[in-house]
């Protein structure tokens, strides 16, 4: 059983669902333009249609509440809100997100708002994209004025999900928008990201002090695939880029010296102005994490390639340690290439509650794709995904009993729904979604994931 109060959650983001790209005045993403680019998109698809959640959203919520959903975690878009990224704000944007609150309120599901979950307005990429400082400021008078707006409705917010993803993928490897593959440019966007996250905290305490606010990380443990110095050199730096370069920056106020020293010949740093690590480190009320797998990795030279590698041509989002290969860990795998391993989490869950100031944790993604299908009877049996959360579920409640103070599971994702470079192949949903018809039918999951939840705890071993 777990504690009462611990929250039941599901995750989505505004790109992967919502659709209506051009509806009541949103303006152009960073999102809509890479995938419009041959070759960006596994399959060339697109988030014109999404899965319809725009017009959609009132069934979905009423779906969350037949699941039993205490909290749902989404994200707004900011180019539906403020079209150009600066200047005006566009109210009918906002309209959708204050009714989409409304709806989950009236159900009594909790709103976890995240404020950006990589869909940039182009016209800040234009302007320089994370490279440029002038986006953490944009970002926090964004951020402000939703809150302004829906802080009397929405107590638990999050400002960036997964800068890590932001910064390396967008701007190292080009695997997500906005596609360039610019290592320097990749290590000041991570910086700023950092940046307009510290911003966007004290802007939003400074106008309402009851608000929940936290930052948001993805975290792997790395292991290096055997103890020679090469290989523990690379678990070092793949650590120090993928963790402590978030969470140092987040919860210590500073970068670690030792990624600082393998970054140095990229960049002498002048983009890291004094008092920013301070404004960085502003105090959270929670620290939200997604965690899916863990790394293993070799310093070898001709090491192997990486275990999750790309769907699409891309670079190395490792900047600076290039070299690092990924190895295979002989773990089983989802269909997207990622081991499995719950341990992992419990490693990180007791490497975070040590080694940072102790405050609230929550697991804001977990979950896995495999490649489901409505059966003869029109139902969807994965019992893979099954086994997945309910291994991690059990470890978030043995980091419980230790003494961890984790308070909430988030799956990722309620819904199918756009995979970014993968499109539509890769399926991580509690729900199956028809693309053709947008009908949604509960997998197997999504009712176990229900019954756990009505039992507040698990029932027995996945069937
Ligand atoms: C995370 C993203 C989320 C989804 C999952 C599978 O990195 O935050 O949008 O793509 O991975």
């Amino acid at each position: 059983m777990f504690p009462t109060g611990f929250v039941w959650g599901a995750a989505t983001s505004a790109y992967q669902i919502e659709g209506a790209l051009t509806a009541d005045g949103r303006g152009r993403s960073i999102w809509d333009t890479f995938c419009s680019q041959d070759g960006r998109i596994v399959g060339g698809d697109t988030a014109e249609i999404a899965i319809d959640h725009f017009n959609r959203y009132r069934e979905d919520v009423k779906m969350m509440a037949d699941l039993g959903l205490t909290a749902y975690r989404f994200s707004v878009s900011w180019p539906r809100i403020q079209p150009d990224g600066s200047g005006a704000y566009n109210s009918k944007g906002l309209d959708f997100y204050k009714r989409l609150v409304d709806e989950l309120l009236s159900y009594g599901i909790d709103p976890w708002l995240t404020l950006y979950h990589w869909d940039l307005p182009q016209a800040l990429e234009d302007a320089g994209g994370w490279p440029s400082r002038d986006t953490s400021k944009r970002f926090a008078d964004f951020a402000a004025t939703v809150h302004a707006e829906l802080g009397d409705r929405v107590r638990n917010w999050s400002t960036v999900n997964e800068p890590w993803c932001a910064a390396f993928l967008g701007y190292a490897s080009g695997e997500h928008a906005p596609g360039r593959r610019e290592p320097a440019a990749a290590l000041r966007a991570a910086h700023h990201l950092n940046l307009a996250h510290g911003l966007a905290v004290q802007a939003m305490r400074a106008q309402n002090p009851d608000s929940l606010i936290g930052g948001c990380v993805n975290v792997y443990p790395v292991t290096p695939a055997t103890d020679s110095e090469a290989d523990q050199d690379a678990a070092r730096r793949i650590d120090g880029l993928q963790n402590r370069f978030f969470l140092d920056a987040l919860l210590k106020g500073s970068y670690p010296e030792d990624v600082l020293a393998d970054l140095s010949s990229l960049s002498d740093m002048e983009f890291i102005h004094d008092g920013d690590l301070a404004t960085i480190a502003a105090p959270i009320d929670m620290l939200l994490i997604n965690y899916y797998s863990r790394f293993t990795v070799s310093g070898a030279p001709g090491g192997a390639a990486s275990a999750a590698a790309a769907p699409t041509d891309s670079g190395s989002p490792w900047i600076g340690s290039e070299h690092v290969g990924f190895v295979n860990g002989g773990r089983p795998v989802t269909s997207m290439g990622w081991e499995v391993d719950d341990s992992g989490l419990m490693e990180m869950l007791r490497r975070i509650s040590d080694e940072y100031p102790r405050i609230p944790l929550y697991i804001s993604e977990n979950g896995a794709a495999y490649d489901d299908v409505i059966g003869e009877d029109g139902a969807v049996h994965d019992p893979e995904r099954v086994a997945y959360i309910e291994a991690h579920l059990r470890t978030c409640h043995a980091a419980i009993e230790s003494g961890i103070p984790l308070q909430g599971y988030f799956a990722w994702s309620l819904m199918d729904n756009f995979e970014w470079a993968w499109g539509y192949g890769k399926r991580f949903g509690l729900v199956y979604v028809d693309y053709e018809t947008q009908a949604r039918t509960m997998k197997s999951s999504a009712l176990w994931y229900a019954d756990t939840i009505r039992h507040g705890g698990l029932l027995g071993r996945a069937q």
